[in-house]
Protein backbone atom coordinates (compact mmCIF):
# COMPACT_ATOMS: atom_id res chain seq x y z
CA UNK A 1 0.00 0.00 0.00
CA UNK A 2 1.31 3.16 -1.35
CA UNK A 3 0.26 6.86 -0.16
CA UNK A 4 2.23 9.23 -2.07
CA UNK A 5 5.88 8.42 -1.51
CA UNK A 6 5.44 6.53 2.04
CA UNK A 7 4.70 2.61 1.72
CA UNK A 8 2.66 0.77 4.48
CA UNK A 9 3.10 -2.27 5.70
CA UNK A 10 0.65 -4.92 6.82
CA UNK A 11 -2.97 -4.80 5.99
CA UNK A 12 -4.96 -2.07 8.78
CA UNK A 13 -4.20 1.25 10.25
CA UNK A 14 -5.16 2.35 13.33
CA UNK A 15 -8.00 4.92 13.24
CA UNK A 16 -7.76 8.80 14.58
CA UNK A 17 -9.78 8.42 18.16
CA UNK A 18 -9.56 11.71 20.09
CA UNK A 19 -9.27 11.01 23.47
CA UNK A 20 -8.55 7.89 22.84
CA UNK A 21 -5.67 7.52 20.07
CA UNK A 22 -3.03 8.90 21.65
CA UNK A 23 0.75 8.51 21.54
CA UNK A 24 0.63 5.51 24.52
CA UNK A 25 -2.25 3.59 22.15
CA UNK A 26 -0.43 4.43 19.11
CA UNK A 27 2.92 2.82 19.81
CA UNK A 28 1.26 0.13 21.22
CA UNK A 29 -0.95 -0.68 18.19
CA UNK A 30 1.65 -0.36 16.12
CA UNK A 31 3.96 -3.01 17.60
CA UNK A 32 1.22 -4.94 17.29
CA UNK A 33 1.39 -4.24 13.55
CA UNK A 34 -0.44 -1.60 12.37
CA UNK A 35 1.11 -0.63 9.42
CA UNK A 36 -0.06 3.32 9.79
CA UNK A 37 -1.88 5.53 12.24
CA UNK A 38 -2.86 8.93 12.49
CA UNK A 39 -2.99 11.28 15.53
CA UNK A 40 -5.91 12.76 17.28
CA UNK A 41 -7.70 15.61 15.75
CA UNK A 42 -6.40 18.93 16.10
CA UNK A 43 -8.04 22.36 15.28
CA UNK A 44 -6.23 24.54 12.93
CA UNK A 45 -7.71 27.15 15.18
CA UNK A 46 -6.25 25.92 18.05
CA UNK A 47 -2.83 25.96 16.61
CA UNK A 48 -3.87 29.56 14.97
CA UNK A 49 -4.49 31.16 18.48
CA UNK A 50 -1.06 29.79 19.91
CA UNK A 51 -2.90 26.98 21.88
CA UNK A 52 -0.44 24.45 23.46
CA UNK A 53 -2.77 22.11 23.71
CA UNK A 54 -3.50 21.40 20.34
CA UNK A 55 0.14 21.73 19.23
CA UNK A 56 0.72 18.96 22.08
CA UNK A 57 -1.30 17.03 20.13
CA UNK A 58 0.77 17.40 16.62
CA UNK A 59 3.55 15.20 18.76
CA UNK A 60 4.78 12.24 16.88
CA UNK A 61 7.27 9.93 18.34
CA UNK A 62 9.71 7.78 16.93
CA UNK A 63 7.88 4.81 18.06
CA UNK A 64 4.87 5.65 15.43
CA UNK A 65 6.11 5.88 11.80
CA UNK A 66 4.09 6.21 9.60
CA UNK A 67 1.72 8.83 11.44
CA UNK A 68 -0.67 11.06 9.81
CA UNK A 69 -1.44 14.88 11.59
CA UNK A 70 -5.08 15.34 11.43
CA UNK A 71 -6.33 18.39 11.10
CA UNK A 72 -9.99 20.25 11.49
CA UNK A 73 -10.98 23.56 10.34
CA UNK A 74 -13.05 25.54 8.04
CA UNK A 75 -11.08 27.80 6.46
CA UNK A 76 -8.16 27.01 3.68
CA UNK A 77 -5.72 29.55 5.13
CA UNK A 78 -5.95 28.49 8.48
CA UNK A 79 -5.67 24.64 7.58
CA UNK A 80 -2.57 24.92 5.47
CA UNK A 81 -0.67 27.35 8.26
CA UNK A 82 -1.83 24.49 11.28
CA UNK A 83 -0.53 21.65 8.25
CA UNK A 84 3.02 23.86 7.87
CA UNK A 85 3.23 24.16 11.55
CA UNK A 86 2.56 20.49 11.95
CA UNK A 87 5.57 19.74 9.93
CA UNK A 88 7.77 20.20 12.85
CA UNK A 89 6.67 17.49 14.43
CA UNK A 90 8.11 15.44 11.30
CA UNK A 91 4.66 13.70 10.52
CA UNK A 92 4.49 11.32 7.43
CA UNK A 93 1.44 12.64 6.50
CA UNK A 94 -1.32 14.97 6.90
CA UNK A 95 -4.76 14.18 7.17
CA UNK A 96 -8.05 16.37 6.39
CA UNK A 97 -11.01 15.63 9.16
CA UNK A 98 -14.18 15.95 7.04
CA UNK A 99 -16.12 13.10 9.43
CA UNK A 100 -16.22 14.14 12.76
CA UNK A 101 -19.88 14.00 13.77
CA UNK A 102 -19.72 15.75 17.61
CA UNK A 103 -21.96 18.74 17.78
CA UNK A 104 -19.14 20.77 18.87
CA UNK A 105 -16.95 20.24 15.51
CA UNK A 106 -19.74 19.54 12.93
CA UNK A 107 -21.66 22.55 14.58
CA UNK A 108 -19.41 25.11 13.72
CA UNK A 109 -18.94 23.89 9.77
CA UNK A 110 -16.12 21.54 10.21
CA UNK A 111 -15.51 17.87 10.82
CA UNK A 112 -18.25 15.95 8.81
CA UNK A 113 -20.10 18.65 8.02
CA UNK A 114 -17.53 20.12 5.47
CA UNK A 115 -18.93 17.50 3.11
CA UNK A 116 -22.40 19.83 3.07
CA UNK A 117 -20.20 22.38 1.13
CA UNK A 118 -17.84 20.28 -1.77
CA UNK A 119 -16.45 23.55 -3.42
CA UNK A 120 -15.22 24.61 0.39
CA UNK A 121 -13.79 20.74 0.75
CA UNK A 122 -12.17 21.58 -2.68
CA UNK A 123 -10.54 24.21 -1.46
CA UNK A 124 -9.38 23.33 1.82
CA UNK A 125 -7.22 20.32 0.40
CA UNK A 126 -5.86 22.27 -2.14
CA UNK A 127 -4.78 24.43 0.28
CA UNK A 128 -3.29 22.07 2.58
CA UNK A 129 -2.16 20.00 -0.42
CA UNK A 130 0.03 22.82 -1.76
CA UNK A 131 1.02 24.47 1.80
CA UNK A 132 3.41 21.15 2.42
CA UNK A 133 5.25 18.66 0.08
CA UNK A 134 3.95 15.53 2.12
CA UNK A 135 1.21 13.31 1.22
CA UNK A 136 -2.12 14.83 1.91
CA UNK A 137 -4.93 12.61 2.48
CA UNK A 138 -8.97 13.34 3.78
CA UNK A 139 -11.37 11.07 5.94
CA UNK A 140 -14.78 11.38 4.85
CA UNK A 141 -18.50 9.99 5.33
CA UNK A 142 -20.90 8.64 3.30
CA UNK A 143 -22.48 11.89 3.54
CA UNK A 144 -24.03 14.15 6.20
CA UNK A 145 -27.37 12.30 5.62
CA UNK A 146 -29.35 9.55 3.94
CA UNK A 147 -30.88 12.44 1.53
CA UNK A 148 -27.30 13.64 1.08
CA UNK A 149 -25.20 10.21 0.30
CA UNK A 150 -22.22 12.37 -1.68
CA UNK A 151 -18.82 10.33 -0.87
CA UNK A 152 -17.96 9.74 -4.20
CA UNK A 153 -18.33 13.31 -5.30
CA UNK A 154 -16.26 14.45 -2.30
CA UNK A 155 -13.82 12.09 -3.33
CA UNK A 156 -13.64 12.86 -6.42
CA UNK A 157 -12.68 16.48 -6.03
CA UNK A 158 -10.53 15.61 -2.70
CA UNK A 159 -8.41 13.84 -5.74
CA UNK A 160 -8.84 16.77 -8.05
CA UNK A 161 -7.41 18.94 -5.28
CA UNK A 162 -4.47 17.00 -4.88
CA UNK A 163 -5.19 14.55 -2.12
CA UNK A 164 -2.90 11.14 -2.27
CA UNK A 165 -5.40 8.81 -0.58
CA UNK A 166 -8.96 9.03 0.89
CA UNK A 167 -10.26 7.12 4.38
CA UNK A 168 -14.04 6.34 3.94
CA UNK A 169 -15.96 5.84 7.06
CA UNK A 170 -19.34 3.99 5.80
CA UNK A 171 -21.72 5.88 7.78
CA UNK A 172 -23.37 9.37 7.89
CA UNK A 173 -23.34 12.23 10.05
CA UNK A 174 -26.51 11.68 11.61
CA UNK A 175 -25.70 7.79 11.79
CA UNK A 176 -23.19 8.99 14.02
CA UNK A 177 -22.12 5.16 15.24
CA UNK A 178 -24.86 3.68 14.46
CA UNK A 179 -25.21 0.64 12.98
CA UNK A 180 -25.17 -0.47 9.96
CA UNK A 181 -21.77 0.30 7.75
CA UNK A 182 -21.96 1.18 4.03
CA UNK A 183 -19.79 -1.08 2.53
CA UNK A 184 -21.70 0.15 -0.88
CA UNK A 185 -20.75 3.14 -1.02
CA UNK A 186 -16.98 2.51 0.02
CA UNK A 187 -16.77 0.35 -3.13
CA UNK A 188 -18.21 2.88 -5.05
CA UNK A 189 -15.44 5.44 -4.00
CA UNK A 190 -13.09 2.63 -4.36
CA UNK A 191 -14.29 2.58 -8.18
CA UNK A 192 -14.52 6.35 -8.46
CA UNK A 193 -11.00 7.20 -8.27
CA UNK A 194 -7.49 6.43 -9.11
CA UNK A 195 -5.61 7.25 -5.89
CA UNK A 196 -6.14 4.32 -3.26
CA UNK A 197 -9.49 4.34 -0.58
CA UNK A 198 -8.47 2.97 3.03
CA UNK A 199 -12.31 1.42 4.09
CA UNK A 200 -13.38 1.62 7.65
CA UNK A 201 -16.00 1.09 9.92
CA UNK A 202 -17.03 -1.63 12.51
CA UNK A 203 -13.62 -3.94 11.83
CA UNK A 204 -13.64 -5.87 14.98
CA UNK A 205 -11.77 -9.30 14.46
CA UNK A 206 -9.54 -10.82 11.15
CA UNK A 207 -12.68 -12.00 9.40
CA UNK A 208 -14.74 -8.93 9.41
CA UNK A 209 -11.16 -6.77 7.57
CA UNK A 210 -11.40 -9.66 5.16
CA UNK A 211 -14.95 -9.01 4.17
CA UNK A 212 -14.49 -5.23 4.18
CA UNK A 213 -11.63 -5.81 1.38
CA UNK A 214 -13.16 -8.20 -0.50
CA UNK A 215 -16.70 -6.58 -0.34
CA UNK A 216 -15.26 -3.29 -1.49
CA UNK A 217 -11.81 -3.83 -3.54
CA UNK A 218 -9.71 -1.04 -1.07
CA UNK A 219 -6.75 -0.62 -1.09
CA UNK A 220 -6.13 -1.01 3.14
CA UNK A 221 -8.38 -0.79 6.04
CA UNK A 222 -8.70 1.37 9.18
CA UNK A 223 -9.86 0.47 12.72
CA UNK A 224 -11.02 2.24 15.70
CA UNK A 225 -13.07 1.29 18.25
CA UNK A 226 -12.12 -2.50 17.21
CA UNK A 227 -8.48 -1.75 18.53
CA UNK A 228 -9.80 -0.40 22.02
CA UNK A 229 -8.63 -2.98 24.89
CA UNK A 230 -7.52 -4.64 21.89
CA UNK A 231 -4.36 -4.24 20.00
CA UNK A 232 -3.50 -7.24 19.59
CA UNK A 233 -6.61 -6.97 16.61
CA UNK A 234 -4.07 -6.06 14.20
CA UNK A 235 -1.16 -9.24 14.74
CA UNK A 236 -4.55 -11.27 13.81
CA UNK A 237 -5.41 -9.33 10.58
CA UNK A 238 -2.08 -9.26 9.28
CA UNK A 239 -1.63 -12.96 9.60
CA UNK A 240 -5.37 -13.96 8.35
CA UNK A 241 -4.75 -11.43 5.59
CA UNK A 242 -1.30 -12.51 5.22
CA UNK A 243 -0.98 -16.06 5.53
CA UNK A 244 -4.69 -17.19 5.87
CA UNK A 245 -4.01 -17.86 9.82
CA UNK A 246 -6.06 -17.70 12.60
CA UNK A 247 -3.82 -16.96 15.36
CA UNK A 248 -5.19 -17.78 19.13
CA UNK A 249 -6.54 -15.24 21.02
CA UNK A 250 -4.10 -13.52 23.99
CA UNK A 251 -3.87 -15.65 27.59
CA UNK A 252 -5.00 -14.00 30.61
CA UNK A 253 -1.49 -12.66 31.40
CA UNK A 254 -0.65 -11.40 27.68
CA UNK A 255 -3.82 -9.39 28.26
CA UNK A 256 -2.34 -8.33 32.19
CA UNK A 257 0.97 -7.79 30.86
CA UNK A 258 -0.37 -5.68 27.71
CA UNK A 259 -2.59 -3.54 29.96
CA UNK A 260 0.08 -2.85 32.35
CA UNK A 261 2.99 -1.58 29.86
CA UNK A 262 0.17 0.36 28.21
CA UNK A 263 -0.50 2.45 31.49
CA UNK A 264 2.79 2.61 32.42
CA UNK A 265 3.28 4.20 29.09
CA UNK A 266 0.35 6.81 29.39
CA UNK A 267 1.66 7.59 32.97
CA UNK A 268 5.39 8.39 31.54
CA UNK A 269 4.08 10.62 28.68
CA UNK A 270 1.35 12.40 30.79
CA UNK A 271 1.98 12.32 34.39
CA UNK A 272 0.42 10.09 36.87
CA UNK A 273 -2.83 12.46 37.67
CA UNK A 274 -3.92 12.89 33.82
CA UNK A 275 -2.42 9.08 32.87
CA UNK A 276 -4.32 7.09 35.56
CA UNK A 277 -7.63 9.37 34.87
CA UNK A 278 -7.42 8.72 31.23
CA UNK A 279 -6.15 5.11 32.06
CA UNK A 280 -9.69 4.42 33.56
CA UNK A 281 -11.15 3.83 29.94
CA UNK A 282 -8.65 1.85 28.56
CA UNK A 283 -8.17 -0.41 31.49
CA UNK A 284 -12.17 -0.97 31.32
CA UNK A 285 -11.54 -1.73 27.71
CA UNK A 286 -9.38 -4.31 28.71
CA UNK A 287 -11.57 -5.64 30.95
CA UNK A 288 -14.45 -6.99 28.53
CA UNK A 289 -15.40 -10.41 28.68
CA UNK A 290 -13.68 -10.81 32.01
CA UNK A 291 -15.27 -12.75 34.71
CA UNK A 292 -16.84 -10.38 37.33
CA UNK A 293 -16.09 -7.60 34.58
CA UNK A 294 -18.46 -5.24 36.22
CA UNK A 295 -17.02 -5.14 39.96
CA UNK A 296 -13.56 -5.09 38.07
CA UNK A 297 -14.45 -1.88 35.97
CA UNK A 298 -15.69 -0.20 39.10
CA UNK A 299 -12.62 -0.97 40.41
CA UNK A 300 -10.86 0.29 37.51
CA UNK A 301 -13.19 3.50 37.45
CA UNK A 302 -11.72 4.72 40.82
CA UNK A 303 -7.63 4.00 39.97
CA UNK A 304 -5.61 6.84 40.95
CA UNK A 305 -2.45 5.74 41.03
CA UNK A 306 -0.26 3.06 39.20
CA UNK A 307 -0.17 1.09 42.61
CA UNK A 308 -4.14 1.02 42.55
CA UNK A 309 -3.62 -0.41 38.44
CA UNK A 310 -1.53 -3.10 40.56
CA UNK A 311 -3.61 -4.12 43.10
CA UNK A 312 -6.35 -4.03 40.25
CA UNK A 313 -4.45 -6.77 38.53
CA UNK A 314 -3.59 -8.53 41.60
CA UNK A 315 -7.59 -8.94 41.85
CA UNK A 316 -7.96 -10.02 38.92
CA UNK A 317 -5.21 -12.86 39.45
CA UNK A 318 -7.23 -13.73 42.55
C1 LIG B 1 -13.79 7.98 20.73
C2 LIG B 1 -13.68 8.25 19.27
C3 LIG B 1 -12.97 9.35 18.82
C4 LIG B 1 -12.85 9.61 17.44
N1 LIG B 1 -12.10 10.68 17.03
C5 LIG B 1 -11.89 10.88 15.71
C6 LIG B 1 -10.99 11.91 15.25
O1 LIG B 1 -10.36 12.61 16.04
N2 LIG B 1 -10.85 12.06 13.90
C7 LIG B 1 -11.52 11.26 12.99
O2 LIG B 1 -11.35 11.44 11.78
N3 LIG B 1 -12.34 10.27 13.41
C8 LIG B 1 -12.52 10.05 14.73
N4 LIG B 1 -13.31 9.01 15.14
C9 LIG B 1 -13.89 8.10 14.13
C10 LIG B 1 -12.97 6.91 13.89
O3 LIG B 1 -11.74 7.31 13.33
C11 LIG B 1 -13.64 5.87 12.96
O4 LIG B 1 -13.89 6.49 11.72
C12 LIG B 1 -14.96 5.35 13.51
O5 LIG B 1 -14.83 4.98 14.87
C13 LIG B 1 -15.44 4.13 12.70
O6 LIG B 1 -14.51 3.10 12.75
P1 LIG B 1 -14.72 1.82 13.72
O7 LIG B 1 -16.08 1.26 13.42
O8 LIG B 1 -13.59 0.89 13.38
O9 LIG B 1 -14.64 2.34 15.13
C14 LIG B 1 -13.46 8.75 16.50
C15 LIG B 1 -14.17 7.64 16.95
C16 LIG B 1 -14.28 7.38 18.31
C17 LIG B 1 -15.04 6.15 18.74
Amino acid sequence: MQIGSLTLSGYAALAPMAGVADRAFRELCMRFGAGYCVSEMVSSKGIAYNSRKSADLMQVSSAEHPCAVQIFGTEPDTMADAARFALRYKPDAIDINMGCPAPKISGSGSGAALMKDPALCGRIVNAVSKAVDLPVTVKIRSGFDSDHINAVEIAKIAEDNGVAAITVHGRTRDQFYAPPVNYDIIRDVKRAVQIPVIGNGDVIDAQSAKRLYEYTGVDYIMVGRGALGNPWIFSEINAYLGEDKLIERPSLDEKLRVLSRHIADLVAYKGEAVGMREARKHTAYYLKGFKNAAKLRSLAFSMETLDDLQDLLSAIRG
